[in-house]
């Protein structure tokens, strides 16, 4: 295939592009830089452009030609989307209209878009599956599921095919150790513990220790990041072999709360990880595990790293030998 990966350079995009190329696939990196990394995608042929320049994404299309094209390039801090809606509504939604619309207009048909667990807000019943109710609780989750809206009227009207990937959390790292997750602020639990864990921040906060869960902090499913690349090589080209749209969740059906992943982080980097009580934030849901029994029946995906233990140690190598991130 011949891939379009838009916001590749990016911690989940930069994955992605590299589970690609090992496939054997043709990959061309669209990415703004401001927060991807050009040192993510080293030795790949990189565009720095912007989904909302229908301009430059059309000569782009018309020059490579892509049987498919991945869409990573999102804000994604659940946070700052609520502090500053506009500026997630404009990316998020906007300018994914601006990719759709230029994608129709040059007849690419195919696009694996890059959703989210937060489509599902407070979920009614655990495990999640794709059926599940979606009621966003925040305007970052609202996004992703507008986007799926368009996704499904663009298929029906204009024959666009889509795989919607819905993630659960994503962590960890390369098992080469030479690209992760890095970040600017850092918001995600893993990479939070291992900086402090490294002595690069005092303390972790607990946000909120009141839950109805085994420990009173929030249960979430964590999903090996080169999981998800195969994901999206599996989506991509069964889309390309003439596969109908789909919705796929993404996760291992496993849930942890806070203290059983800063417990294990302690096991695995042998540090002390000072962690301190810290209220709730705002619009955590208190539990998230993913049921993906959809994607494993119809596309055969199969998680390599499904243990929690593999996935923190993944990380660990990548943040031990990058304090700084990719300017380490
Ligand atoms: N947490 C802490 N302390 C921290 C950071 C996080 O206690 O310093 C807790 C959070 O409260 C949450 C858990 O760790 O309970 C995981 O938090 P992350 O920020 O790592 O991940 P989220 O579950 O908030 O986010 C994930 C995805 C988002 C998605 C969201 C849906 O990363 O893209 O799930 O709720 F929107």
């Amino acid at each position: 295939m011949n891939v379009l990966v838009a916001g590749g350079a990016g911690y989940i995009g930069s994955h992605v592009v590299r589970e690609l190329k090992e496939a054997g696939h043709s990959v061309v990196v669209y990415d703004s830089l401001e927060h991807g990394h050009t040192q993510a995608v080293a030795g790949c042929e990189l565009i720095q452009g912007d989904i909302g320049d229908p301009v430059t994404l059309s000569s782009v299309f018309a020059q490579y030609k892509p049987d498919v094209v991945m869409n990573f390039a999102a804000y994604t801090s659940v946070a700052e989307s609520m502090t500053d809606p506009a500026k997630y509504y404009h990316n998020n939604v906007r300018k994914t209209l601006v990719l759709l619309d230029t994608m129709v207009h040059e007849g690419i048909r195919h696009i694996v878009f890059s959703s989210s667990a937060a489509v599902y807000g407070e979920p009614e019943r655990i495990p999640v599956d794709e059926d599940a109710r979606c009621l966003p609780t925040n305007v970052y989750g609202e996004t992703k599921l507008m986007v799926e809206t368009i996704l499904a009227a663009y298929d029906r009207a204009y024959g666009l095919r889509y795989a919607s990937l819905r993630y659960f959390n994503a962590a960890g790292a390369h098992p080469e150790g030479d690209i992760g997750e890095d970040h600017d602020p850092e918001t995600q639990l893993i990479p939070l513990v291992l900086m402090t864990a490294l002595g690069l921040r005092p303390r972790l906060q607990v946000f909120g220790q009141d839950y109805d869960t085994p420990d009173g902090t929030c249960v979430r499913d964590y999903i090996h990041v080169s999981d998800l690349a195969s994901a999206h090589t599996l989506a991509a080209e069964a889309l390309v072999e003439g596969a109908g749209s789909r919705i796929y969740n993404l996760g291992n059906g496993q849930g942890y709360t806070v203290r059983q992943v800063i417990e294990t982080a302690r096991r695995i980097t042998g540090r002390e990880i000072p962690a301190v009580d810290a209220p709730r934030r705002p619009g955590d849901p208190a539990v998230l595990v993913a049921s993906s029994d959809k994607i494993k029946d119809e596309l055969g995906w199969t998680p390599r790293f499904p243990d929690l233990e593999d996935i923190i140690a993944t990380a660990w190598e990548w943040h031990k030998s990058h304090p700084k991130g990719y300017r380490s």
